[in-house]
């Protein structure tokens, strides 16, 4: 297993467009098994395959207080989202000390695939409705700050590239 470089917003690298995995290998589970640990070592409860150049449809999540139960989506799809929207405070391991309102579906019913590729599909409500829906954004390279106005995208911005200039 091996640590894997977060990128940090603004990096352009945040907004490309992963594919989809094809291939269920060694290859494809030992990038699951890097993204998951660089995401319990952050720490975060969610990473998405862009936040480490990876460029694939993978995310991984563990939203549980004692850390050990990693939930894999590979190729994840949107079936079914509630009308009822709620807002949560966000936060993003490629934003790092930035917390702030976002406003989605409060319920989605995913369907994605497994390590194995076997299809599989899941209700969620709280915090793992607002995680699935944040992390499969990057798959498409959206980062939540998209979601705020462009006053306090352009304070973010100028943030962190003066936190990540050298
Ligand atoms: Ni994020």
């Amino acid at each position: 297993m091996a640590l894997l470089e977060i990128l940090c917003y603004p990096d352009p690298r945040l907004h490309k467009t992963a594919r989809p995995v094809q291939k269920f290998d060694a290859s494809l589970r030992s990038k699951v098994d890097d993204m998951a640990q660089t995401m319990y070592e952050a720490p975060g409860i969610g990473l998405a395959a862009t936040q480490v150049s990876i460029l694939e449809n993978i995310i991984v999540i563990d939203i549980s207080d004692s850390r050990d139960e990693l939930q894999v989506f590979i190729n994840p799809e949107i079936i079914w989202k509630s009308q009822e929207s709620k807002s949560w405070r966000e936060g993003c391991l490629s934003v790092p000390d930035y917390f702030d309102e976002v406003t989605r579906p409060e319920r989605v019913k995913v369907r994605a695939q497994n390590i194995q590729g076997e299809y599989f599909e899941l209700e969620a409500e709280g915090i793992l409705s607002v995680c699935i829906q944040h992390e499969m954004d990057h798959l498409v390279g959206k980062v939540f700050v998209e979601y705020l106005s462009p006053l306090k995208r352009a304070r973010i911005k100028g943030k962190m590239k003066k936190r990540f200039h050298t």
